[in-house]
């Protein structure tokens, strides 16, 4: 044999060796963001799945995906329901099922195999499912049914509703659909269906009304009692600040309907109609705002289990009320998700007896406790003591946030309320009878059950805290909707403060289906004329609506979700609804594309003020706002419509964009580059939304930097917030950004870390130094300040997305080090694997970690790198590596494949 042909037979060896060894497999097939869903009505359900290899630069080059009514069929492969074929493509992320049309109630079973480009196919994957819920209206027979009961003005008791059905045969198979006008708890045989907590969830209930579907196949038995409890909730509980009470509705109301399976094919419906029984029974009262009364000797045991007396229950009603406005719930479900034991037991100045659970937080207590027939324990919440350490629940407003629990007296007694959540760091109790001790009372903490998918550490403890109190902050208010605060009379889902925290939100968790739920009532609720209320959904009657700033996030929040999880359909759906908003203000700006009109306007709320700083405090004109967010979203949309080739519209926005910049120059800023509103906030805005003209960005810039220095703290409000730090660091300036940042007075991110705080405040100085307490409108759990989490991950630890490869599809490393800091750390779970972005100091040098996950790619800057010796895994870089270099200032800028990397320089 010649010598080539030796060794091309080597290579061939060598490389079939590796083949063999290497690893190529598919990990965690979801549908819909989700492991399984049960009940979805999605027509096209998407499909995504991560890769995982152990070589380095690995793509998926092509994959094969399989659908078939049983994991048998699956891999029999006989009897396919559908394939895609072998599909060459790297796409792994949300592949649309492209089969037959989805029947209701379907259950398909799905797997995929991949190929890599180092020649190497993987196996299939376990199989996953997904299944459909009711698809269309016709196919629900189930009756709305309601209690006969008086209209009151006051909260009324919750309502319990049961039946009782046979089994007559073997059960094969068995799901619940299920929804209520209020909130429901669904019980067979006595046992609770799911962990789900607050269904039917929050949505906009004229238009939109969720159901469950649960699998209930091993709860049947051959007798069966089915039961449910509903409560007021949001729809006919208190509502808004306004003391509103049934916004929605004052009938609260039940839907199931039970198909049942049986093993000789044959199925049966069992179905809310007028033989079902309703009754009052232990929970007197339970509202989300005011807590729950409960009376436990009220308790009616075995309400539903079979073989209960219903005799003195009450025929139910039949309730006239539309079922086309039911739609599945593809959401994250409210769940239970920890429970925190109290850290202190405290008898404060006034006498009070107080536990402390260390950690503001969004649930309710689970409380035990011994004692005789008709004790009354009163539990009350706050989210802090007051200077005095007192027990503190001024700033919940009206609401009362109380529950009572009355004891039945036999033997150690376990209570949960069932509809009303609380935000509190500390109970008081009242009427406990005998001694409490710490595991008598625990927090248990309820929200969407979002997947963490992000972590952020430094070297700076405080700026942990900070870290976790954004974290917290999220979890607090992410209970279905996305709330302002958890705690007082509010609770509802301002625009505005989840459009400037959205990017911090899908960094920290998944929240592409909650923000998918949340937009839909945002479309829902948004005017024929497209403006879109202030809250949503909206209880508030459109008042005060379409403020910029606010409104916008009918196009910023599901462009961060496209930037996060590369979803193209959120834009497909949202569509409307963005340019819907985009028209309004058009109309409202008129001819001169300033949008300036005489009207409520939020503008850069609590923004820092002033009296006697000799400065007009940090009052950024709405007008200025208005104008520069209707470019902001028009430049969005014509973004937008060009990915999703809408060309006609790409045209116009892109046309209209750069007239509303002229407009805005022309009358904000001046020949000099000074901004009319001559604040921060102005300032990062105009940086950052491009409004600047590049001959004064300069001086614009110097502007900006002398404010900030001035101050030598923050002046922003809600809206320049999330922008300061970004914008600061992305002008050159991260020593100004981190000045900002580790300031330890108000006004200033860490100013409530060294207060003690464990969330984010709504205002800069919620309490004060002296540990005075603001009156009014004041929560301790507000995130909108928490925006600045973006800058820690994107900046700080220097992992950022690349918007032409949304999704983490291309990675853009880049991190900032500065302020102090030794070292910062990110890992993020994105849709294609863990990625980490990780740097240290170690005197002059400066160590970089950097992980980019399978079937993805990144570019990795190094700062002032240029000109050093830098060391990749210990090796000096390799001359392939090298010609992938560039040199942008001080910095080297190199672009990888997946893999691990350590840099060292
Ligand atoms: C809410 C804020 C909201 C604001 C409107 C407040 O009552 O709590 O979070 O954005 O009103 O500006």
């Amino acid at each position: 044999m010649n010598s080539i042909i030796k060794f091309f037979l080597l290579l061939l060896a060598c490389n079939l060796a590796n083949n063999v060894s290497a690893k190529l497999q598919v990990a965690n097939p979801v549908c819909e963001y989700r492991t399984n869903p049960v009940g979805i009505d999605v027509k096209s359900p998407r499909l995504s799945w991560k890769m995982v290899s152990d070589q380095q630069n690995v793509l998926q080059e092509a994959y094969e995906i399989r659908v078939a009514q049983s994991p048998t069929d699956l891999a029999s492969q006989k009897r396919l329901h559908w394939t895609s074929g072998k599909v060459n493509s790297a796409q792994s992320v949300n592949v649309e099922y492209d089969g037959p049309v989805l029947k209701s109630m379907e259950r398909l079973w799905w797997q995929v195999r991949i190929w890599d480009n180092k020649g190497k196919v993987s196996s299939w994957s376990e199989p996953a499912y997904w299944e459909t819920g009711i698809l269309s209206t016709d196919e629900w027979k189930a009756s709305w049914i309601t209690m006969k009961e008086e209209v009151s003005e006051k909260s009324l008791p919750a309502q319990y509703y049961r039946n009782e059905f046979n089994c007559s045969k073997k059960v094969e198979s068995a799901r619940v659909y299920v929804t209520s006008l209020g909130l429901y708890q669904l019980f067979i045989n006595g046992e609770k269906v799911g962990d789900q907590l607050f269904t039917p969830g929050y949505t906009s209930y004229k238009k939109r009304v969720q159901y469950q579907a649960y699998d209930v196949t091993s709860m049947l038995q051959k007798d069966n009692a089915i039961g449910a409890m509903v409560g007021d909730g949001w729809y006919r509980g208190y509502i808004g600040w306004d003391g509103d009470k049934a916004y929605y509705g004052d009938k609260l109301a039940l839907l199931v309907q039970l198909q049942v399976t049986y093993a000789d094919g044959t199925s049966e419906l069992i179905v809310s109609d007028k033989n079902w029984k309703a009754s009052y029974g232990a929970i007197l009262e339970s509202d989300i705002y005011n807590g729950e009364k409960y009376d436990a000797r009220k308790e009616m045991s075995g309400w539903a289990n079979t073989g209960f007396d219903a005799g003195s229950w009450d025929e139910v009603a039949i309730l006239n009320h539309p079922k086309d406005i039911l739609v599945a719930s593809n959401g994250l479900p409210v769940k239970a998700i920890e429970e925190i034991t109290p850290i202190e037991i405290i008898t404060t100045p006034k006498g009070e007896l107080v536990l402390d659970l260390g950690q503001n937080m969004v649930g309710y207590v689970r409380m035990k406790v011994n004692g005789k027939s008709g004790d009354k324990v009163k539990l009350q919440f706050a989210e802090v003591l007051d200077k005095d350490g007192n027990f503190y629940t001024t700033n919940l407003r009206t609401a009362d946030a109380t529950n009572i629990y009355t004891l039945k007296g036999e033997g150690e007694e376990v209570y949960e309320p069932y509809f009303t959540f609380h935000g509190f760091r500390y109970v008081k109790l009242e009427g406990y009878p005998g001694e409490v001790t710490k595991d008598k009372i625990t927090g248990i903490v309820i929200h969407s059950d979002m997947k963490p998918t992000g972590t952020f550490t430094c070297s700076d403890s405080l700026i942990n805290q900070l870290q976790s109190n954004i974290q917290w902050g999220q979890r607090d208010n992410f209970l279905d909707i996305p709330t302002d605060c958890p705690q007082r009379d509010e609770r509802v889902g301002w625009t505005g403060d989840t459009q400037v925290f959205s990017m911090t939100a899908a960094f920290n968790f998944g929240v592409a289906p909650f923000y998918t739920k949340w937009l839909r009532d945002l479309a829902a609720d948004q005017r024929p004329n497209g403006q879109v209320p202030n809250v949503i959904p909206d209880m508030w009657n459109n008042k005060l609506g379409g403020c910029a700033g606010w409104a916008d996030a009918a196009l910023i929040v599901p462009w961060t979700v496209y930037r996060a999880y590369g979803d193209k359909r959120i834009l497909e759906e949202q569509y409307e609804s963005m340019k819907g908003w985009v028209e309004y203000v058009k109309e409202h700006a008129g001819d001169d594309y300033l949008w300036n009109e005489k009207r409520h306007q939020w503008g850069d709320w609590l923004s820092f003020h002033s009296d006697n700083s000799g400065y007009p405090g940090a009052y950024t004109e709405t007008d200025f706002i208005a104008t520069a967010y209707y470019y902001y979203s028009t430049s969005l949309l014509a973004k937008v419509a060009r990915i999703l080739g809408n060309e006609a519209d790409a045209t116009k926005y892109e046309g209209l964009a750069p007239k509303i910049r002229e407009a805005f120059i022309k009358e904000f800023v001046t020949e000099n580059g000074r901004l009319v509103s001559h604040t921060q906030t102005a300032y990062a805005m105009a940086i950052s939304f491009d409004l600047i003209p590049e001959h004064l960005r300069e001086n614009a810039i110097n502007y900006f930097v002398d404010d900030v220095k001035k101050f030598g703290h923050l002046t922003t409000g809600f809206l320049g917030t999330p922008l300061l730090c970004s914008t600061l660091s992305a002008i050159g300036r991260d020593d100004l950004a981190f000045m900002l940042l580790n300031r330890k007075e108000f006004p200033g991110w860490l100013y409530p870390v060294t207060m003690g705080a464990t969330t984010i405040w709504e205002r800069w100085d919620t309490m004060k130094p002296d540990g005075s307490i603001i009156e009014g409108m004041n929560s301790f759990n507000h995130y909108s300040y928490g925006a600045i989490g973006e800058w820690l991950y994107t900046y700080v630890a220097g992992l950022s997305i690349d918007v032409e490869n949304p999704g983490y599809k291309h990675i853009l490393f880049h991190p900032h080090p500065g302020g102090g800091l030794t070292n910062a750390k990110v890992e993020f779970e994105s849709m294609y694997g863990v990625v980490k972005s990780a740097w240290e100091t170690q005197g002059d040098k400066f160590i970089y970690e950097v992980t980019i996950p399978a079937n993805s790619t990144g570019t990795v800057t190094l700062p002032n790198a240029a000109g050093k010796q830098v060391l990749l895994n210990s090796d000096i870089l390799s001359n392939e590596i090298k010609q992938g270099i560039s040199e942008s200032g001080s910095n080297l800028a190199i672009k990888l494949g997946s893999g691990n990397y350590l840099f060292e320089y």
